[in-house]
């Protein structure tokens, strides 16, 4: 079975990719990854706060799930363990890259134009095969536009493509008011790849003892769909090579990921829930689906349901739910 995949001008051996997640904290989590089939892996994100010793974002993403996944709790380090200054993460990068043979996608989380160029050319220089900017950004200025915030993500890609060789993907949410065009916005300034989608963080309220709880839940399938969608619309309009992340739990999500189009799907929950060896799975089970069916390559699959390739080119839009809707209309 050839699952051979190309993503942003790096081949892999297959459309399988570790996504940032507190198991690439440490060499032993990479390597794990690698043995158990991921075809790259992402490392989690440098914060900009971090680099000005603030640890609130990092320390968020660290404390959660260490009570509620006995499987996951050996991929989480301590946080007083764990130097999350960019001398620490480029070190982990430089190591990562030459201790194994898949490609390390570095990940940063920029606040100012500076950080975001000059962090990128250090993760390029440590060895990075590629930077997954990671756009997470939460406009809560009253005076700013859509516009506005819209013009910085790009001028991000535009400022990092300039800076740097080697390939950049943008990981971004779904909340712009026309997608569409944000997307083809981030083609044109360069971006070799789109991460679809973020998941936001959305605190939850403590009521007995009025606290913000940082709850960061791990996905389930379900929430693939607004990935999927935006795939399957986005397939071959592009330049820029398509990553579907989110609700990725088995082969079934993945083979609907790269029906719509998607050129790698990764996985960060099924990781945390399963360990390492749910790439070992992931890849067997994929295998064997596409053998069942007829296919010999991930190329064959890909796309074949995206709005540019499926006959019923409205099955994707407005027709198809009011044709939905229509199905809970009670009939007399
Ligand atoms: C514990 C945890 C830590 C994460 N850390 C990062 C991170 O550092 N950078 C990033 O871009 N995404 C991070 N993510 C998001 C994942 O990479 C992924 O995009 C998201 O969880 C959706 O994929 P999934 O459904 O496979 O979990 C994190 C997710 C979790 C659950």
């Amino acid at each position: 079975m050839n699952l051979t995949t190309r993503y942003m001008g790096l081949t892999l051996k297959s459309p399988l990719v570790a996504s940032a997640s507190p198991v690439s904290h440490t060499l032993d989590g990479i390597r794990r990854l690698e043995d158990h089939g991921a075809s790259a892996v992402v490392l989690f994100s440098l914060f900009e706060e971090q680099i000005e010793h603030d640890m609130a974002a990092m320390q968020h993403f660290m404390e959660f799930g260490t009570e509620s996944f006995g499987e996951a709790l050996s991929y989480f380090p301590a946080v007083d363990e764990f130097d999350v200054g960019p001398t620490q993460y480029l070190e982990l990068l430089r190591k990562a890259s030459e201790a194994v043979d898949i490609p390390i996608i570095a990940s940063l989380n920029g606040t100012t134009e500076r950080g975001w160029v000059d962090f990128a050319l250090l993760m390029e220089a440590a060895g990075a095969s590629a930077i997954e900017l990671n756009l997470y950004y939460i406009p809560t200025e009253m005076t700013r536009t859509g516009a506005e915030a819209e013009q910085q993500c790009v001028d991000v890609v535009t400022r990092v493509k300039a800076a740097v060789e080697i390939p950049v993907a943008v990981k971004l949410g779904p909340y712009f008011s026309s997608f569409a065009n944000m997307a083809h916005r981030l083609d044109r300034a360069g971006a070799d790849a789109l991460v679809l989608f973020n998941r936001f963080y959305q605190p939850d309220f403590d009521i007995e003892e009025r606290a913000v709880v940082p709850s960061l839940s791990l996905s389930r399938p379900e929430e693939m769909r607004l990935p999927l969608l935006w795939i399957a619309l986005l397939h071959k309009r592009l330049r820029a090579s398509l990553a579907a992340t989110t609700g990725v739990h088995g082969a079934v999500e993945a083979i609907k990921y790269l029906m719509a189009g998607a050129d790698v799907v990764m996985s960060t929950s099924a990781v945390l829930e399963h360990g390492p060896s749910f790439f070992a799975r992931l890849t067997a089970d994929l295998s064997e689906w596409m053998q069942r069916k007829g296919y010999s390559s991930v190329g064959q699959l890909r796309g074949s349901m995206s709005q540019h390739n499926f006959p019923q080119a409205t099955a994707l839009v407005r027709a198809n739910y009011i044709k939905t809707l229509d199905s809970f209309r009670p009939r007399r």
